[in-house]
């Protein structure tokens, strides 16, 4: 048992050994008795005695008093429920990046679209023959990536799988396409080497251009949650005619110009056209017949314009801490 060490406590002890100790005021007291008459020894000692249980029995009850309040302050302060359950593991999340990817396939499953994977490691074929970029073309230069000594490359975007769904389940085709995509590019804050993209495909007999326009409206009201300013411009890819750049006002810095939008006050969020009938000739359809729209979106610059984040670099190489507060 821990003796408390409570200042008044030695206080009462101090008390005790100046009344009742050997050297105390009792023991005074007693040393007069041998001046004193038998009778008067015999009355004094009666009343000593007495004087000395009465003041034991108060120490006594005071200490015990003192003790137990002392006692009673410990436990309120240290009492813990034993029988309350454990915390357990802190629960994980979804990174932000991959909350824009899987609420983007919600709203195109619900739509009709099929989910479709494609290759890390692709044929030169399908990442840029097949997609109108013949060996020569500069669109190559713009996407400088890794070769295997193979001859395959690790794929600078998600538009190979285009060509593979179409080859895989013909037309018409409503596809998208997310995935993870790699360029030999100088890390800045809003380029990685390796990031992520998302592409959307659909193939059919008279699709135009506003079936691409509806689709992408839907997209960015579902991802933003709110009106956004958009912007389209023409855009070059070799596997779309017309091709379009769109782009939405930033939502960082509301269009005054912050490093994410480049002081531009605009953030591209996708390339988007109608398919190339190149394209459809290289899947084996009939561009007579058939023709598509197509987009490429980058989940991760999505992330960074809906949540404020002015560098796509901090999703990937921070503290987890950093990430936390996008748990849902
Ligand atoms: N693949 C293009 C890129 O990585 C993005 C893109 C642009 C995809 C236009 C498309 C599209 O499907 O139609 O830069």
């Amino acid at each position: 048992v821990q003796t408390c060490a409570l200042p008044i406590l030695d206080a009462l002890e101090a008390i005790r050994v100046e009344a009742l100790g050997r050297k105390g005021k009792l023991a005074e007291v007693s040393k007069t008795f041998g001046k004193l008459t038998p009778e008067e020894r015999a009355s004094l000692g009666k009343l000593l005695n007495a004087v000395k249980q009465e003041l034991e029995s108060n120490l006594d009850a005071r200490k015990a008093a003192l003790e137990s309040v002392a006692l009673n302050a410990r436990l309120a302060s240290e009492w813990f429920d034993l029988t309350t359950p454990a915390p357990g593991i802190r629960p994980g999340h979804l990174h932000p990046v991959t909350q824009v990817q899987r609420e983007i396939e919600d709203l195109f499953v619900s739509l009709g679209f099929a989910i479709m994977d494609g290759p890390e490691v692709e044929q030169e074929y399908y990442n840029f023959d097949a997609l109108n970029i013949p060996p020569d073309h500069p669109a190559r230069d713009m996407q400088d990536t890794f070769w295997l000594k193979d001859g395959r490359l690790l794929r600078t975007h998600t538009s190979p799988v285009q060509i593979r769904a179409l080859e895989k389940l013909g037309a018409p085709l409503k596809m998208i396409a997310p995935g993870r995509v790699f360029r030999n590019e100088e890390v800045d804050p809003s380029h990685e080497h390796t990031f992520y993209q998302l592409e959307g495909m659909m193939v059919d007999r008279d699709v135009s251009v506003a079936h691409l326009i509806y689709f992408m409206k839907t997209l960015l009201s579902a991802i933003f949650h709110r009106e956004v300013t958009v912007r389209l411009r023409p855009g070059f890819f070799p596997f779309v005619e017309p091709g379009f750049e769109l782009d939405i006002q930033c939502l960082i810095c509301g269009g005054k110009g912050c490093p994410v939008c480049k002081q531009s006050g605009w953030v591209e969020i996708l390339g988007s056209g109608m398919v190339h009938p190149a394209v459809i000739e290289s899947a084996g359809l009939d561009s007579t017949r058939y023709t598509g729209w197509a987009f490429g979106l980058g989940p991760a610059r999505t992330a960074l314009a809906r949540h404020g984040i002015p560098d796509i670099r901090i999703l990937y190489d921070s503290d987890v801490r950093f990430l936390e507060q996008f748990a849902r």
